[in-house]
Parts: structure tokens; C-alpha cells; sequence
């Protein structure tokens, strides 16, 4: 069993470079299952999700080749299986991309329930509603889930709940179908625009992504053979940023859009931090204890859900009483628990917590209960007095590429120990 071991009390200083985003890199790999072709795609960030993902289009029957630690080339012309690795697709939670991509390349798909980080109650139904709506029939049973259409046909289609997966699912599913499709309350994140900036160099026509309605008009085929670069990761810009800002530090982050970064700038800033944004970098430092706020996270542009533990480690410290509403995820206040060992006083029940900021906090050996979670530990860590040790590493490597180096790199004395 691995553990991250943090000697904490180092402010961080120095410059990061942030690496492709995770949340566009899951929806990208299974999209080039709809271009008949030959695709590159640039700037992966490598973590075992994208890996993992790689390996199911191998068992497809793509032809993957890794040209550089970040860069893949995939060759989809001989898929010749609808039908996933079950026990794999249950893993993880972007498995559910695989749905909306086999659909549209084979009229059939077979995916595994999708599992992934444990944030409570996280249903699909908006998926299948997209799915069926543009002709398919969708049958959950034996924690499977099989689609299939004899076509698909474009249609308007009212998304009840603004969901990034199914935004994502409903276009990959109609970029191939007969005739447009109109997604009505889509999900505006920015790998919304990147997915379908994919598809659309790959030869698809979708207008509207990142805005409230998306049009795609189907098209027969897409071909490929060109090259795409991934959006660069506004969470893990969002994590280096709350990090700098705990830790009283003073960091530039490179490789970023600091355009997808408004809601959390304004946060810092509110809560007495200092940021500077210049297009593709930002410095951002702190030299006071920070003050209380109240955050309310939501689909952007607003507050991320994702960011939403790391914020949380700046407010346990900050001066006065703050409150964060969660109102995406049911579970996403596990990691209060592990704070409250280290000294935080937080009270969570149910989507709501209240921080009563504490001078310090102290070392202890924590549990990451997910991805995000894992972030806000490490940051806690980097924050702390004494030496703190993370399990439960999986999680954190699932979506944040050398986190220990990039940390070390600041400054934080961070070690991965196996025990
Ligand atoms: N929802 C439904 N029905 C659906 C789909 C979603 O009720 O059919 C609800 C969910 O229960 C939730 C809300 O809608 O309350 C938003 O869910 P969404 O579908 O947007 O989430 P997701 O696609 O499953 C992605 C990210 C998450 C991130 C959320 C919200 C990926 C692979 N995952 O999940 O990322 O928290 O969007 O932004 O893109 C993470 O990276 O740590 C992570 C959990």
C-alpha cells in the first residue's frame, strides 16, 4: 500500500504547469469511436482514468499508440465489438460515454453500471431519456446496460437536469444520427466546448456548446486523420490556486484559461487573496489569513462541485464562521471528517457544512474518501503542523497527473512512501 507523507508549514512558491483536463480527456478517447479513422489526440494528462480508457478501445478493437507520454494516436477502423469489458466499465464513472459513442458508430452498446467516486445517488436517467428520445432502446438489468436502435433519428430533447455526462452522451449519440438534434438546458463546462470542438474537427456540425442550446446537425461520416489538443484542466489549476492561497504561498500557474477560472478567482479574491490573470497564467498569492465567505457551488460558470473540498481547506482556517451549500453531489462532505482530525471544527449534514475557521491545523494520518477529497488532504497536509499521511491513493491518481512532483516542485516537502 502506497502513502503520501506531508511535511507540513512550507509556503509554496514557484511555477506550475497544468497539465490536459481529465473531464474533457474521459469524454475525448471514447469519442473517436464515431470518426472512421485515424485521430491524435495532444496534451492527455496522464492518469490512470485516460490509461484505463485506452485499454477498453484496445479490447474494441482499436489500434492505440502511444507517441509520447501525453500524445495518442487511435485508429478506430477495425472496431469490430459493441460489447465492453463489463467488469472494467463498472469501474469507473466515464464509462458512460461508452453508451452514447457505440450507439453512434454500431446502433448497439453493452457498458458495465457505471461506478467511480462514491458522491452519493448519481443517476443516468437524463442520459437514457436522450438516448430513447433520438430512437434507441435502453434496458438496465444485471448491472448492465444495453442500448440499441435500428437508427437513430435527431429530435429536441429538454435536459430536466443540467448534467455534464448526459450533455456530453446525447451529443455523441446524434452526431451520426439522421437529420438535428437540439440539447435544450445543456451543460456549459468548458470540455462541453472541448468535445465537441473534437468532433466537430473530426467532421461533425454542432453549433451552440457552452452556450444554453446546442444544434447538432447529423452528418454520415466522420473521417479524422487530424490531430486535436485537449483543453488544459480548470479544476487542477482551481486546486494549485486554493493551494497557494492555504498555504500562504505565491504561485504562478501556467497552461490555463484563466476565462474558466472567473468563479474561483472571485472567490480567492473575496476571501482575501491576491490574483493576477493574464490569459494563459496566473500568479496568485496570499499574505494574511483569509476571511470567512459563503460558497454555493453549481454548474458553470459557477462555483465548481470539484473544487468544492479544496475550498473547503481555505475556509477551515480562515478568520470567522463560513458555509458552503453543495448542490450537485448528496456525499461530497466525507472529507470534513478527515479535516475534523486534523484539528478543522466543521459541521456537515447533508449538502450543507459550516466552517468554523481554526488557526492551524494539525497532522494526522488521513483517508482520501475520493478524487477531489484526496486534493483538499494533500492540501490540508502542505497546511498543517507536523507530518500527515494520505491513504487510499487510487483515488487521487485516477485524476491528477504527478501530483507529489508538481507539489514537490513548490516547495511542499510531499513524499509517496510504500508501505
Ligand atoms: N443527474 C441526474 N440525472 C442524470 C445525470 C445527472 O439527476 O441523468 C444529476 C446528478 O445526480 C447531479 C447533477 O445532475 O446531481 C450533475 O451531474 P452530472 O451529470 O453533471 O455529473 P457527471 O457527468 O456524472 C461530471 C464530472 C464530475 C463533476 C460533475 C459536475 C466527469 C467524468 N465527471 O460528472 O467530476 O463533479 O460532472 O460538474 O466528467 C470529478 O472530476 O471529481 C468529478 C466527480
Amino acid at each position: 500500500m502506497e502513502k503520501l507523507v506531508i511535511t507540513g508549514g512550507t509556503p509554496l512558491k514557484g511555477e506550475v504547469v497544468i497539465s490536459g483536463a481529465k473531464n474533457a480527456a474521459v469524454a475525448i478517447i471514447p469519442a473517436t469511436l464515431l470518426v472512421n479513422g485515424i485521430c491524435t489526440i495532444e496534451n492527455l494528462p496522464n492518469i490512470s482514468d485516460v490509461k484505463l480508457y485506452c485499454d477498453i478501445l484496445k479490447d474494441l478493437g482499436a489500434i492505440v499508440t502511444w507517441n509520447s507520454e501525453h500524445e495518442v494516436t487511435i485508429d478506430t477502423r477495425k472496431i469490430d465489438s459493441h460489447k465492453t469489458p463489463l467488469d472494467v466499465t463498472r469501474k469507473f464513472r466515464a464509462s458512460y460515454y461508452l453508451i452514447g459513442a457505440l450507439l453512434g458508430r454500431c446502433k448497439h452498446a453493452i457498458v458495465g453500471s457505471p461506478g467511480g467516486c462514491n458522491l452519493g445517488a448519481r443517476p443516468i436517467d437524463q442520459h437514457i431519456k436522450g438516448f430513447e428520445a433520438l430512437g434507441a432502446t435502453v434496458d438496465v438489468s444485471n448491472g448492465n446496460i444495453a442500448a440499441s436502435a435500428k437508427k437513430l433519428v435527431g429530435t429536441s430533447i429538454y435536459m430536466d437536469v443540467v448534467s455534464v455526462g448526459a450533455t456530453i452522451n446525447i451529443m455523441l449519440a446524434s452526431v451520426l444520427a439522421e437529420g438535428t438534434t437540439i440539447i435544450d438546458n445543456p451543460a456549459k463546462e468548458p470540455h462541453i466546448v472541448d468535445v465537441a470542438n473534437f468532433l466537430n474537427t473530426m467532421g461533425a456540425d454542432i453549433r451552440g456548446a457552452g452556450t444554453d442550446i446546442i444544434k447538432i446537425n447529423g452528418v454520415k461520416e466522420l473521417k479524422g486523420n487530424a490531430t486535436y489538443s485537449i483543453v488544459p484542466d480548470q479544476i487542477e489549476a482551481g486546486t494549485f490556486m486554493l493551494a497557494a492561497v492555504a498555504s500562504k504561498g505565491d504561485v504562478v500557474i501556467k497552461n490555463c484559461i484563466t476565462k474558466h477560472l472567473e468563479s474561483i478567482i472571485a472567490k480567492i479574491v473575496e476571501i482575501g487573496g491576491n490574483v493576477d490573470a493574464n490569459g494563459d497564467h496566473l500568479r496568485v498569492w496570499c499574505s494574511k489569513r483569509t476571511t470567512k465567505a459563503t460558497i454555493k457551488t453549481l454548474p458553470y460558470p459557477g462555483f465548481p462541485t470539484d473544487l468544492q473540498p479544496q475550498m473547503g481547506v481555505a475556509l477551515s482556517i480562515s478568520d470567522g464562521t463560513s458555509i458552503i451549500n453543495e448542490s450537485i453531489w448528496e456525499s461530497r462532505f466525507q472529507y470534513t471528517a478527515e479535516l475534523n482530525k486534523m484539528g478543522a471544527k466543521i459541521t456537515a449534514q447533508g449538502k450543507s457544512a459550516v466552517f468554523e475557521g481554526v488557526k492551524s491545523l494539525n497532522a494526522s494520518p488521513v483517508y482520501a474518501t475520493d478524487l477531489r477529497a484526496g486534493a483538499a488532504l494533500i492540501i490540508a497536509g502542505i497546511v498543517a503542523k507536523g507530518k500527515t499521511e494520505i491513504y487510499n491513493l487510487n483515488h487521487i491518481d485516477r485524476g491528477y497527473e504527478n501530483i507529489e512532483e508538481k507539489f514537490r516542485k513548490l516547495g511542499a516537502k510531499i513524499e509517496r512512501v510504500s508501505e
